[in-house]
């Protein structure tokens, strides 16, 4: 059988998720504040837990899909013994040190967790487009690896909870502030009546060249750095 999985947490990134591990055969409990987002999961055979400790009792590994790390403790704050033994995914967005409080937190109540940072949108979960970075215990990381296989390509990147939020960031970075000079450059030309379309294959050329000169920037970098390491964590 399948691992059964619990998905707390029902926007559009959840809800897609549920999807894909309804589609891949495995047994899905769901809980969300708004319980009517539930509705149609239920009709495609979800079962609908009454509280977030029942979501939680219900699977070994419990996922998370909400939009900060402060709404798991408002969900999970009161769920008394339920966390024992359970593996939490947390795959919301959120601080770095959002992340090392929670597995903090989490271990206390006996419980692991492991960092997810979703790198596609809701419409690509469970597509083999799909990749979700991890950080956490590799151990925890290794048992489940199959079941997180479903939503996207499971990339662990070290046991610091704190390191797949940070690759997250890292390249959604680089992704925003590239759209944004390039929307600003369209601006700048607009003001002399430049049309978009005659700049755009020559920022796509200089994006290229930037692109180009990646892998000895990092050389330097990591020849020159002074950067602090964080604390070896489990
Ligand atoms: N959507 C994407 O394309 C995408 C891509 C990459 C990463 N992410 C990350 O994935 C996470 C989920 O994103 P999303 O797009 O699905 O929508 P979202 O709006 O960020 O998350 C909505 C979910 O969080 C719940 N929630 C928020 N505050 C709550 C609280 N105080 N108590 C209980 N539940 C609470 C909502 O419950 P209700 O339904 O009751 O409001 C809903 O289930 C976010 O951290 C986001 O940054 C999303």
């Amino acid at each position: 059988m399948k691992t059964p999985v619990t998905m707390i947490g029902l926007g559009p990134m959840g809800r897609a998720m549920a999807r894909a591990y309804l589609g891949a055969g495995h047994p899905v409990t769901v809980w969300n504040r708004t319980t009517s987002r539930a509705d149609d999961l239920v009709a495609a055979g979800a079962t609908r837990a009454a509280t977030p400790a029942e979501s939680v009792a219900a699977s070994p590994l419990v996922l998370l899909s909400l939009t900060h790390y402060a709404a798991m403790y408002e969900i999970l704050g009161d769920v008394g013994d339920a966390l024992a033994g359970k593996v939490v995914v947390n795959l919301g967005s959120d601080t770095p040190q959002a992340a090392r409080d929670a597995a903090d937190w989490l271990a206390e109540r006996g419980a692991e967790l492991l960092v997810g940072g979703v790198m596609v949108g809701a419409d690509t979960v469970g597509t083999p487009d799909a990749y979700v970075f991890y950080s956490g215990p590799r151990s925890v990381f290794d048992e489940h690896e199959p079941a997180l296989r479903v939503i996207g390509r499971p990339d662990h990147r070290g046991s610091d909870p704190a390191v797949a939020q940070l690759f997250y960031q890292a390249l959604v970075h680089v992704f925003v502030t590239t759209l944004a000079t390039f929307v600003q450059g369209a601006a700048l030309l607009g003001t002399a009546g430049v049309p978009a379309r005659e700049y755009a294959p020559l920022a796509d050329e200089l994006v290229e060249l930037a692109r180009s000169a990646f892998g000895v920037a990092a050389a330097n970098i990591d020849a020159t750095s002074t950067r602090t390491t964080a604390p070896p964590r489990r």
